[in-house]
């Protein structure tokens, strides 16, 4: 048995007005490579039309975790409900379909390098739908113009765009089935303050024009202060808190509170100041790199 999907009040999603439905929650779960116990009971939940970012030092587990709730690594334990589902639990064409919901730009390697952005585009529709290829074609040019890129750029290999241009390409391809949640790993990585901006900009038109859920990992201050409606914290090889940009500046552990209230965060412009830091708490509770604050 598997428990019902859950209504959480306003209180416990203090962004959002009303009840929320949560889109995407993990329970319990644990993930191991051998001897290498990168998850350890993680719960978090995602609600329908956020856009949430996931945070954390590098090497904790944030792809990790991505890929665990992808099913493209296996877990050891616990229960993943996306859409209202339990995939443990629905029959393989279930499965098809609720994968044909989900967009996903992954951290590295983001187009295929042989196929033009729009024969990269039509990769999902070809896997997962039978279209003519007019339709195709008229789909990929439409997804090209959605994440603002010139209507030249869809006969472009990945190797003659700029670093910015793959990244939107990327993201049409993720968002060539009109998925309900999209799954994005450190878009706005390798970006340019200006072009990071923009891309952070373009997310939170497409979730709502398109009433997108976002579930974005990054590393990026700006984007976590700018855009992003809620933020879940990975450390200590779980979710150690997760809420608004307030909840993070009053949080009490030294490594969030070193993220958030960093010489770094300090700069970002517009950023609520609930605490100045009163000294720089040192190291991450994780084990990984502080350098990722500072
Ligand atoms: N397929 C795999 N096989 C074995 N170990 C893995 C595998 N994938 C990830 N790991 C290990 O899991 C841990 C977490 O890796 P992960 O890629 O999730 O980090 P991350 O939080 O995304 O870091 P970054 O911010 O640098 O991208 C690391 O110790 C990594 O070596
Ligand atoms: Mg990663």
């Amino acid at each position: 048995m598997t428990p019902p999907d859950r209504i959480i009040p306003e209180s416990a999603a203090p962004n959002h007005p009303g009840e929320r439905e949560i889109i995407l929650s993990a329970r319990d779960v644990c993930v191991s490579f051998g001897d290498n116990l990168v998850l350890d009971h993680l719960d978090l939940d995602v609600y329908r039309g956020e856009i949430l970012g996931f945070v954390g030092g590098s090497g904790t587990g944030k792809t990790v975790l991505m890929r665990a709730i992808l099913r493209l690594i296996p877990r050891q334990k616990g229960i993943i409900r996306i859409l209202g589902e339990n995939y443990d639990e629905v029959e393989e064409a279930k499965k098809i379909k609720l994968d044909m919901r989900l967009g996903v730009l992954f951290q590295h390697g983001a187009l295929f390098s042989s196929l033009t952005v729009r024969e990269n585009i039509q990769v999902p529709m070809r896997e997962y739908l039978d279209l003519p290829q007019p339709l195709m074609d008229e789909l990929a040019e439409l997804k090209v113009a959605m994440v603002g890129l010139a209507p030249n750029a869809t006969d472009k290999y990945p190797s003659e765009l700029s670093g910015g241009m793959i990244k939107r390409a990327a993201l049409a391809r993720a968002l060539a089935l009109d998925p309900d949640l999209v799954f994005l790993d450190e878009p706005t990585s390798g970006l340019d303050p200006i072009g990071a901006a923009e891309f952070d900009e373009l997310i939170a038109q497409l979730r709502d024009t398109l009433g997108l859920t976002v579930y974005m990992v990054t590393h990026d201050l700006d984007s976590l202060f700018s855009v992003c409606d809620r933020i879940a914290v990975l450390g200590k090889k779980r979710v150690l808190v997760e809420g608004t940009i307030d909840d993070m500046l009053s949080f009490d552990d030294p490594w969030v509170q070193s993220y958030f209230q960093g010489k770094r965060a300090r700069m970002i412009p517009g950023r609520i100041d609930k605490q100045e830091t009163k000294q720089d708490p040192g190291q991450n509770p994780a084990g990984s790199k502080k350098s990722e604050a500072e």
